[in-house]
């Protein structure tokens, strides 16, 4: 018996994801080509997963690594088996799978979102990525990581983004129980959670000078998310450094969620 922790020989590097086989969706533009670049700069495998295959493609084709691209929609049940089986074929299995797919439709009151808008966030923000991660643990024969994307209004909300509010808070709930699910397997499952990053999807906000300064005013550190800032915890939640986080959420907001 000693009372000296034991040091290991070696310790997991933090964000090391070269060889990983790491598929991505949502990866045909903004935040989700910004990671494609990453990890594959990094040295892993990426598939990419999104609705329009010519912007895949252009995506892929400049990637300094190896790539899949894969064309359908994450609300499609068979289409994630179909991913998770391309990944095998070509891979012989999947390191780690982010649902990054997302979409944000701006409606000013409740009653005027319709039920039908309603079902298409959901159905694009929560069940796509149920149906990712569930076609991900099936193949994840060794472990693996899930990581999902949330937003920081999963956690505090703003006008005219019920929808979104919900499906975002939903991930996290999704994610925590499928922490507890997927342990036995040796799958972690966590949501990184970005405050105010430029991309098609946030142009709407960018443009109007109101929004964007109430953004900035809200951001302890004044200013939106660059580029360079938003791939490292995802690389950090895949590399094996990470092993013993489950079921948490990492911001990535310079502090949106303090004021
Ligand atoms: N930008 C931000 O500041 C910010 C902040 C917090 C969280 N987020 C989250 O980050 C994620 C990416 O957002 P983004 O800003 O990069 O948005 P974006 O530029 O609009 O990109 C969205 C991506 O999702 C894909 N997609 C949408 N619906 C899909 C579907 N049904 N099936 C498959 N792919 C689908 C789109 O490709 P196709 O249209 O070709 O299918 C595209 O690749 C989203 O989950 C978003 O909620 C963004």
């Amino acid at each position: 018996m000693t009372d000296q922790i034991q040091i290991p020989e070696t310790f997991p590097d933090p964000g090391a994801v070269a060889g990983k086989r790491v598929v991505i969706t949502g990866a045909s533009r903004g935040l989700g080509s910004l990671l494609a670049h990453a990890f594959s700069r990094a040295g892993a495998s990426v598939a990419l997963v999104a609705r329009t295959e010519k912007d895949l493609k252009a995506v892929a084709g400049a990637l300094p690594g190896p790539s899949l691209v894969l064309g359908g929609d994450v609300t499609d049940e068979d289409f994630n088996e179909a991913v998770a089986d391309a990944a095998v074929a070509e891979w012989g299995g999947v390191d780690a799978w982010i649902c990054n797919a997302g979409i944000s439709p701006i409606v000013a009151a409740p009653r005027q979102l319709a039920a039908s808008q309603w079902r298409q966030v959901l159905e694009v923000n929560l069940t796509g990525a149920f149906l990712g991660a569930r076609a991900a643990a099936r193949v994840m024969a060794n472990g693996g990581r899930l990581i999902f994307t949330g937003s920081v209004l999963g956690e505090r909300p703003r006008r005219g983004l019920i929808a979104y509010n919900a499906s975002k808070a939903g991930l996290v709930g999704m994610a925590k129980g499928l922490a507890l699910d997927l342990a036995p397997a040796g799958i972690t499952v966590n949501v990184v959670a970005p405050g105010w990053f430029d991309s098609p999807l946030a142009q709407g906000w960018k443009d109007d000078p109101g929004l964007a300064a109430a953004i900035t005013g809200h951001t302890a550190q004044r200013r939106w998310g660059a580029p360079e800032d938003l791939a490292g915890a995802y690389q950090f939640l895949a590399s094996d450094a990470s092993a013993f986080i489950t079921g948490t959420v990492v911001s990535v907001d310079g502090g949106y969620l303090l004021t």
